[in-house]
């Protein structure tokens, strides 16, 4: 496993982080996490060299921080770096901030935080938690000992993120970057900006929640053609051939994932790209660009939807259709399988979930190119699957 030094901290983090967003759940509800499973995943990643942990207070309805405490009993605690993340969004007055720290410290079972962040940061909520202290509320808790270092994830647009890091002295930075995001939110733009003011940068959505580890044929194709490596493994090597990148946060949904992740990033190296690597990725960039994707990640802040549509997973089976040519099996499953409430014919425009989803994403819009894509009165036979 390749370590990297992040900022003071005495321990050098590992370059394959854990991210507990994604935790295996019974009967697909996000806020129902199969525990048993869970446990042995974090235990397994810090067995075998993991030793970045990253949770928030949202995550699988409140309880993904209880659950990352559980794991770091018997001694596992001080094997980590944890990271967690403030609910700036909750947050109505200066007293807040250090409420939720202290609910948090609680929830996870420790006296301090490794890492602090103001959680999912963008101009409207940064000019918030500016007026109400939150820079003075971060060097409280650190001089109290609750916290080690003080950052904050972010998106936005690269001014705003140009703002925010030029506010405070920040101890590390979380941004969302992959191989086809380079240009949005911070991107290639902000590493490069991190790199110049020496913030550590720990990047989510590695592979755009998950979309770049099943590419379609003909990009699988033109991966393997050049390297006979997974696609998870290009992402991972993309990221990690930039130094200011110190953790790349996974978040793994099986065990299966987390030994095929822990593998890759026992092989990689720094300095690991060729120009033929680059080369190869601005063409599967192209691939992906000639498809029609709704930019969903599939991190569910914009649910509950208060009208019960299944937001992401709309957009899930209008990008299979698309990036796979799969649109019998997606207007399968939404015709046939999904509840009518969760289909996104049942959108009543109220807009509540806009405002909550870091892709900027016009979701309402969006559904109805979801509904006009796949409705249909076609009869269906269960043998309908493509693939
Ligand atoms: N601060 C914020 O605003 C914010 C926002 C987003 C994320 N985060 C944090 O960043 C972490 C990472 O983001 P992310 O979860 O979106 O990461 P990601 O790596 O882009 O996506 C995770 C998904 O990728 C798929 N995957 C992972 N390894 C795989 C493998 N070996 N083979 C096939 N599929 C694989 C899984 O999808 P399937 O489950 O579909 O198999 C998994 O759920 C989160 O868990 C969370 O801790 C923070």
């Amino acid at each position: 496993m390749l370590y990297r030094k992040f900022n003071n901290l005495d321990k050098d983090v590992s370059v394959l982080g854990l991210g507990t967003m994604r935790f295996p759940v019974i009967n697909n509800d996000q806020n129902k996490i199969d525990e048993q499973k869970s446990i042995e995943i974090i235990r397994y990643a810090i067995d075998h060299g993991t030793n970045y942990i990253d949770t928030a207070y949202p995550y699988h309805g409140g309880n993904s921080e209880l659950v990352v405490g559980k794991a770091l009993l018997d001694g596992y605690r001080e094997k980590v770096t944890l990271a967690t993340k403030n609910p700036v969004w909750l947050v109505r007055k200066y007293d807040d901030f250090e409420k939720y720290l202290d609910e948090q410290l609680q929830k996870l079972q420790t006296e301090y935080f490794d890492v602090y962040i103001l959680h999912a940061l963008n101009k409207k909520m940064w000019d918030k938690i500016k007026n109400l202290g939150a820079l003075k509320f971060l060097d409280e808790a650190k001089a109290k000992g609750k916290i080690k270092l003080a950052g904050f994830s972010f998106h936005d647009e690269f001014e705003v993120y140009e703002e925010i890091m030029d506010s405070y002295n920040w101890d590390m930075c979380m941004i969302q970057l992959n191989y086809i995001d380079q240009d949005e939110q911070a991107g290639l733009k902000g590493l490069r900006y991190a790199e110049e003011k020496e913030v550590p940068i720990v990047v989510m959505e590695p592979l755009k929640g998950g979309l770049l580890a099943n590419p379609p044929e003909d990009i699988l194709l033109k991966l393997q053609k050049s390297r006979e490596i997974s696609p998870v493994e290009w992402s991972f090597k993309w990221l990690s051939n930039y130094p200011i990148i110190k953790v790349i946060l996974s978040g793994m949904s099986t065990m299966e994932q987390l030994v095929e992740n822990l593998e890759i990033s026992n092989g990689l190296e720094a300095d690991n790209m060729t120009e033929e690597d680059y080369k190869v990725i601005d063409e599967v960039i192209d691939m992906y660009n000639s498809r029609d994707i709704i930019d969903c990640t599939n991190c569910q802040y914009c649910m509950p939807c208060p009208v019960g549509v299944n937001i992401p997973f709309n957009f899930k089976l209008f990008n299979d259709a698309s990036i796979y040519g799969s649109l019998k099996n997606s207007a399968y499953q939404y015709n046939l399988l999904i509840k009518p409430e969760e289909q996104a014919s049942n959108c009543i425009e109220c807009h509540q979930c806009e405002p909550k989803c870091p892709q900027k994403i016009n979701i309402s819009q969006e559904l109805k190119r979801v509904e006009k894509l796949l409705r249909t009165d076609e009869e269906f036979e269960s043998n309908h699957w493509v693939y």
